[in-house]
């Protein structure tokens, strides 16, 4: 007998004669299932049948979608709610409909087997966790990721995973938001059983009607019974059982997330606090303890700025960079020029993840060595952390090769040059490349300074010249800023954006100019930090402001990082480009004439000791030739920079160089670590208020004069109550 459910848009519902219902999700015209409000009804329907037909005996919950099972809530949809919005109505629904799902095989005796492939994240793993069992295939992928949008799982989440896995774990995993493969999930007690996808429904099948008679408990009890005899895990229990080892772990675990947190992130202590009232008042507390902070941070700002980050983000992956009907060129063969710090990492993600055939061009074989060395690095780095087995390592080491002539060159589709930042070097690499390379090879530059139409200046193809500019390090670091000329062809644009996404980058396309937008935006940041020495303030006032205001490291301890003479070079280039706004007081000259050039020589704004950072190095104002330190308010400090900061971004917006806010705000947040709860410079903007900003700049004005003038499209958009994202 079968029986389907016609009118369900995002669900086939299928009951054989064995009494298994098949419940298969398949939201209608999308790549990906994503909880909405459009399910949850639907999936109140398929419930009501469950419940009530005899027939049924057992279920088993899948996905239809090659992609996976469940993504999570879909990002635009909670992002929907304003702070006035009953969001509260939502979780409750969620937490019903999963509620019925557990009731399923805890009151009604059916078996509920989800089976899973792929992703199976935030209310994809709380559905998971609603059923009696689940089972999984070896790709599979399971998190509760919703901390990273500001929020705590609100679908039951918080409860059953800790139930099911003890607190440190599920703790480890909510706060962290990471996910964790189908292995590690079975060792931690998530899944039940992986299975190879092609019998991933035959075993969930098998399983669902072994377990209506009971036959499965007896599995289960044996693997639960080895498990808790090992001594790790008796610990643990004697830890989360009794109410001091709870408060310990608590503790432990609130430590940790004020730490990592700086309090600038109200999810983790919200999230924290809802675990424990579960742990200390029972489920039924801890489910109403849920909604209401769920309800809470969905209207949170940090919430707003976390989850535009995330749509940003997906919207520039579907972005080409270009008008749609220009194609790609096939890139196959790349030349890396410099074997170098980011050279080296540019020839690593050209093995892994994009799987190209790389030829990386050094000036000697000690050079070539060092490029060669960085891309075996990088990939025994994936194998250790099994993103990738040994032989596919060793595949990928044959993708590249060295030369410290122009040999293998002649069919190259694309050449990115990571050599010295020296103009006259890079326009002789653009000629070496267009005699030794084809017509069409594109000819990438990672320059961070000199402008593009500069290098590209005597070019017999400036079609062809583009700037490709990678973040240190590059295999880490997620953000690529592509930047055009006038000359630039369209298909280079579009092969450049298309490659950068295959080496697994986050791009942005920005117009040629003085520093792009990355490192123009940062200038007058610096400029400031250093402004605020010359005033007194203490270095690590400096950094421990900025950080507090969520920036990884502070523009200090970033100036150690680049280079205090790379910096200088650049200062000097702005300058020219900008005028006085972008010059660095005086004082810093005298740094980098004492040969602090950061934490390359061990001499920087901080002492090192073997490449370790220790604390602040006290002779800077000396040799920079200042006086006593003073108390500078940390909310100063703050101002100054984060508004020195978004009034630069306005400024690329205005001149044209930022063809976006969008891209303005991705380029911030993952090429600058510009703190992601505030959503990037433009989002903060918005949230603050265009006329407030500028209020605040012209206070600074009155005070330091010129600098801190506001950008005019600050002005305008202040004065005609506009905004400058969505
Ligand atoms: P690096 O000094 O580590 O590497 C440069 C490499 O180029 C050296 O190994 C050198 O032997 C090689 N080289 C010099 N002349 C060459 C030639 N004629 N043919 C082939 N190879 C040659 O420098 P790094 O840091 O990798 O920088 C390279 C480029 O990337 C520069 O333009 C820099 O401004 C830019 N960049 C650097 C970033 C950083 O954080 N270090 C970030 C973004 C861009």
């Amino acid at each position: 007998m079968t029986v389907t459910e016609h009118d369900l848009q995002d669900f086939a519902l299928d009951v054989d004669d064995e009494g298994v219902a098949l419940v298969t999700i398949d939201i209608a015209g999308e790549s990906v299932n994503a909880l909405s409000s459009r399910l949850f009804g639907e999936l109140e329907i398929i419930l009501d049948r469950l419940e009530s037909d005899a027939a049924v005996r057992a279920v088993v919950i899948t996905s239809a979608k090659d992609s996976g099972f469940v993504v999570g809530a879909d990002v635009s949809w909670l992002e929907s709610f304003g702070p006035d919005d009953d969001i509260g109505d939502a979780a409750r629904m969620g937490h019903a409909a999963f509620r019925r799902v557990e009731n399923l095989h805890v009151k009604h005796g059916k078996p509920v087997v989800v089976a899973i492939h792929g992703p199976a994240l935030g209310g994809g793993l709380e559905l998971a966790l609603a059923g009696s069992s689940r089972i999984a295939t070896e790709n599979s992928q399971l998190g509760q990721p919703e901390i990273k949008l500001g929020i705590i799982p609100g679908a039951g989440g918080t409860q059953r995973l800790p139930r099911l896995i003890g607190l440190a774990a599920a703790l480890d995993l909510m706060l962290t938001g990471r996910s964790v493969r189908a292995r590690s999930a079975h060792k931690m007690g998530l899944v039940d059983e992986i299975v190879p996808r092609e019998s991933l429904l035959a075993v969930a099948r098998r399983r669902a009607l072994e377990s209506i008679d009971g036959a499965a408990t007896a599995r289960r009890d044996r693997r639960t019974l080895k498990s808790w005899l090992d001594p790790r895990h008796l610990q643990q229990l004697a830890l989360e059982e009794n109410p001091v080892g709870r408060k310990v772990l608590f503790g432990k675990a609130e430590e940790q997330m004020l730490a990592e947190t700086r309090g600038n992130y109200p999810a983790a202590p919200a999230l924290l606090r809802v675990v424990r009232v579960g742990a200390e008042e029972g489920i039924e507390a801890g489910y109403a303890a849920e909604i209401e902070e769920f309800t809470r941070l969905v209207g949170s700002p940090e919430a707003a700025a976390l989850m535009s980050v995330f749509l940003n983000q997906q919207a520039t992956k579907r972005d080409p960079g270009v008008a749609a009907d220009v194609a790609p060129a096939e890139v196959t063969t790349v030349g890396v020029l410099g074997g170098g710090l980011m050279g080296g990492g540019i020839a690593a993600v050209n093995t892994e993840p994009a799987g190209v055939r790389t030829r990386i061009k050094e000036i000697d074989d000690a050079g070539v060595r060092r490029g060669l060395d960085h891309v075996q690095k990088h990939l025994t780095g994936r194998v250790k952390r099994r993103r990738m087995r040994r032989t596919e390592a060793a595949e990928a080491m044959h993708l590249v090769t060295g030369t410290t002539d122009w040999s293998g060159f002649g069919d190259v589709d694309l050449v990115i040059e990571a050599v010295f930042e020296d103009l006259a070097l890079k326009r002789e690499m653009v000629a070496a490349v267009e005699g030794v390379a084809r017509d069409d090879t594109i000819f990438a530059s990672n320059t961070s300074s000199l402008p593009i139409t500069d290098i590209a200046a005597e070019a017999a193809r400036p079609e062809n010249v583009i700037g490709m500019h990678y973040f240190s390090p590059v295999e880490k670091m997620p953000l690529l800023e592509i930047v055009t000329t006038e000359r630039t062809s369209a298909r280079a644009i579009a092969t450049a954006v298309a490659f950068g996404k295959r080496q697994g980058k986050t791009v942005i396309v920005v117009n040629d100019g003085p520093g792009f937008y990355t490192t123009r935006v940062l200038g007058p940041y610096s400029v400031e930090a250093a402004h605020l020495l010359g005033e007194g303030a203490r270095i690590e006032d400096v950094d421990g402001a900025m950080e507090k205001w969520g920036f990884p490291v502070g523009p200090l301890q970033l100036a150690d990082e680049v280079g205090l003479d790379v910096q200088a070079k650049i200062a000097r280039i702005m300058t020219d480009a900008f005028g006085e706004r972008l010059r660095p007081p005086a004082a810093m000259k005298a740094l980098t004439d004492a040969g602090r050039h950061g934490r390359k020589n061990g001499k920087g704004y901080y002492r090192y000791e073997e490449g370790v950072r220790r604390g602040p190095d006290e002779s800077v104002y000396a040799d920079a030739g200042l006086g006593p330190r003073r108390d500078v308010p940390i909310e100063e400090i703050q101002e100054r920079l984060s508004l020195a900061f978004v009034n630069e971004a306005v400024r690329i917006l205005e001149d044209g160089v930022l063809r976006s806010a969008r891209d303005g705000d991705v380029g911030a947040v993952f090429g600058l670590g510009f703190p992601p709860f505030r959503g990037g410079p433009f989002h903060w903007i918005d949230q603050v208020g265009a006329p407030a900003i500028v209020s605040r700049l012209r206070a600074l004005e009155a005070v330091h004069g010129d600098r801190f003038a506001p950008a005019g499209l600050l002005v305008s958009t202040a004065e005609s109550g506009g905004r400058f994202t969505d």
